[in-house]
This record gives structure tokens, C-alpha cells and sequence, in this order.
């Protein structure tokens, strides 16, 4: 998949048109800005962190049934995406106050928001991104009201999944925005970017920072609270794999003509095998792969089987997994 035209270049980001008009390159950029680009800095290696960060959590979610825009990491700074219509509106999830919900209500910082708060922002650059009520949306016609349910159950469901996975790690997902596309159907997926650029980042024991906090507030060691992201997602997974075997059978449906199969009984008769009565041929497909839970290991079989193994039409299949 190539890069064949920029169709635009953000503060961190620029995406590309590819020959497939459903597709997009997103490119990662080294340079980190806040405060609607009043401060910029950049950083060499941080494209790198937020393209990986970026696209482990899309695949996480996606691997969880949530529908995202990401389609594969192609190297270090670019991901393959599906090309969507952008909402323009930019929803955050809060689990604990902090950054402008404590400026803009003077609440403390640090409060547990049970259950968490949904927002969501006009993205508008000139006008500082303003917080809008669902009433604004509607009456502006931003997003339509299925469309901002959708949205509010996606972030949601994204919060749960992200909280839990960043625990494991020894991460507090503090608070994070996401941004919302449609396709040419109105399905909604999740779009953008997941990374320390947008989340907030806490580590659990410590709460050191972890995060674009760091710039923004001149904390130092930005690129390193990066990479120590990085490093607890990349680690864990890798302690957290294990190796396991499926034998696949796959055999023809009842009812489909098995030609092979009546080929063998033919010869088997031949040779004086009388008491065979029916005989039908399949295939033994042996595939090792690593997954961390045979759980996943499963889910990730039946995929490929239902992707290429098997002709659903006239075929039907099962497996065995065995941890090796
Ligand atoms: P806030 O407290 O500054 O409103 O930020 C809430 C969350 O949204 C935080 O995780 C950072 C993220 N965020 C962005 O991704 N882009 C933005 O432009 C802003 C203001 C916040
Ligand atoms: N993303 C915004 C900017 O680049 C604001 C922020 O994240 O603080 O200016």
C-alpha cells in the first residue's frame, strides 16, 4: 500500500490517499503540541511511541468487537486506516478529575467519577474546541442523536476495556478523548489516534505522570514516560504469550458431494474392505501460534478459519487447542 497524496496534515499526524479510495495512510509525527498549538516542541522517537501505543490499544479494541478505523501497522510511523467521514466533535471520558474539568468547575483534583463523566467538544481549532451539550448538537445537526448515543456506549465500553488492560500494567487511565468517524453506511467507528497525545496516564503506585501532562505542564523525561508506556504494553504481552497448537479438521457439509470420499470407498471395496460402508475426506490443517489466553488462542483460530480456511458453503470445521 502506497502513499499517493496528502490529504491532510494535522499537529501530530499526517494522512495520506492510498490506491484503495476506502483506505488511508496515517503518518505519526515527531512533533508534540498543547494548549491548541500555543506550545510546540518536537521530539525525535515520539511518532514512533504513538503509532505502536496507538495501534496496540485499536487492535485490543477491535480484537473486543469494538469497531475502530484501524486496519494494520504497516512500519514504525505509519498504520493503515479505514478512510471515514469525521465527526466533528471530539468526546472525552473522565474516571478522575483533572486538567480543564477542575479549572472550569474549580473541583479538586484526584476525585474518583463514579460512574465516569462523558463530554463532548466542538473540535474547532479557532474556536478552542468549547465543551457543547447534547442540545448544542442536535440543534447545530453535529452528530445526530443515534450517533450520539452510539458514541456515549462505544466510550464506555472502550473505558472498561482500556481501564482494566492498562491495570494489569500498573496504568490508572485517568481520563481520554476519542474521536468518531462513519463510513459511506453511517456505521460508526472509533478514529484517530489512543496514545499518551490523548489519554491521561497515571502510574497506579506513584501517580508520576505518564502522558502529554508532562509537556504541558514542563514536568521533563516527556519521550520517556512515552517509552515507559510502551514498554509496559510490549513487555507484558510478550511475558503474558504463550504457544499453542490447533488441529483443525475440515470436512465436507452432509449432503455435498464428496468425490474423493467415494473415490477411497471404491478402492477400499477393491481391496476387499466389504464391511466399509461410507467414506468421506477432509483435511488436517496443524497451525502453531502465540496468544496471551487460550481464550484469545481460540477466538484468533476460529477467525482464520472462517477468513480462509474454511468455504463455509460446503464446508464445516473444528479444532482442538493444545498449549505447547
Ligand atoms: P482536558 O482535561 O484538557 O479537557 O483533557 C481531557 C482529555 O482529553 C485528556 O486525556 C487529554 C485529551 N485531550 C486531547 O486529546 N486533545 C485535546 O485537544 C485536549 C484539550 C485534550
Ligand atoms: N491537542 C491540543 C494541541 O495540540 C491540546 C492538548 O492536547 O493539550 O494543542
Amino acid at each position: 500500500m502506497n502513499k499517493i497524496k496528502l490529504i491532510y496534515e494535522g499537529k501530530a499526524k499526517k494522512v495520506y490517499e492510498t490506491d484503495d479510495p476506502s483506505l488511508a495512510i496515517f503518518e505519526y509525527k515527531d512533533s508534540l503540541t498543547a494548549f491548541n498549538a500555543q506550545k510546540k516542541d518536537t521530539m525525535q522517537g515520539k511518532g514512533r511511541l504513538t503509532n505502536l501505543i496507538s495501534a496496540t490499544f485499536l487492535k485490543l479494541l477491535q480484537d473486543k468487537g469494538i469497531p475502530t478505523h484501524f486496519v494494520k501497522l504497516l512500519d514504525d510511523n505509519h498504520q493503515l486506516v479505514k478512510r471515514l467521514k469525521i465527526i466533528p466533535l471530539e468526546v472525552v471520558v473522565r474516571n478522575t478529575s483533572t486538567g480543564s474539568l477542575c479549572k472550569r468547575l474549580g473541583v479538586e483534583e484526584g476525585l474518583d467519577l463514579v460512574p465516569p463523566l462523558v463530554e463532548f467538544y466542538l473540535k474547532n481549532d479557532e474556536l478552542g474546541d468549547p465543551l457543547v451539550t447534547e442540545d448544542h448538537i442536535r440543534a447545530f445537526g453535529f452528530a445526530s442523536k443515534p450517533h450520539v448515543e452510539k458514541m456515549k456506549e462505544l466510550c464506555l465500553k472502550v473505558n472498561e476495556i482500556l481501564s482494566k488492560y492498562l491495570f494489569e500494567r500498573g496504568i490508572k487511565l485517568v481520563d481520554f478523548k476519542l474521536e468518531f468517524g462513519m463510513d459511506d453506511e453511517g456505521n460508526i467507528f472509533v478514529a484517530d489516534e489512543i496514545s499518551p497525545d490523548t489519554c491521561r496516564f497515571w502510574d497506579l503506585t506513584s501517580k508520576e505522570r505518564l502522558d502529554k501532562d508532562r509537556f504541558r505542564k514542563d514536568l521533563g523525561n516527556v519521550l520517556e514516560a512515552y517509552e515507559e508506556i510502551w514498554r509496559r504494553i510490549a513487555d507484558w504481552d510478550k511475558s503474558c504469550s504463550a504457544e499453542y497448537r490447533a488441529n483443525i479438521l475440515v470436512y465436507l457439509k452432509e449432503g455435498v458431494l464428496d468425490t474423493q470420499g467415494k473415490a477411497v470407498l471404491s478402492s477400499l471395496h477393491s481391496l476387499g474392505y466389504d464391511e466399509v460402508k461410507n467414506v468421506r475426506v477432509g483435511k488436517y490443517i496443524k497451525i502453531t501460534l502465540t496468544s496471551p489466553s487460550q481464550e484469545d488462542a481460540a477466538s484468533r483460530v476460529k477467525e482464520m478459519c472462517e477468513d480462509l480456511l474454511v468455504n463455509d458453503l460446503i464446508e464445516e470445521y473444528s479444532f482442538e487447542l493444545e498449549e505447547i
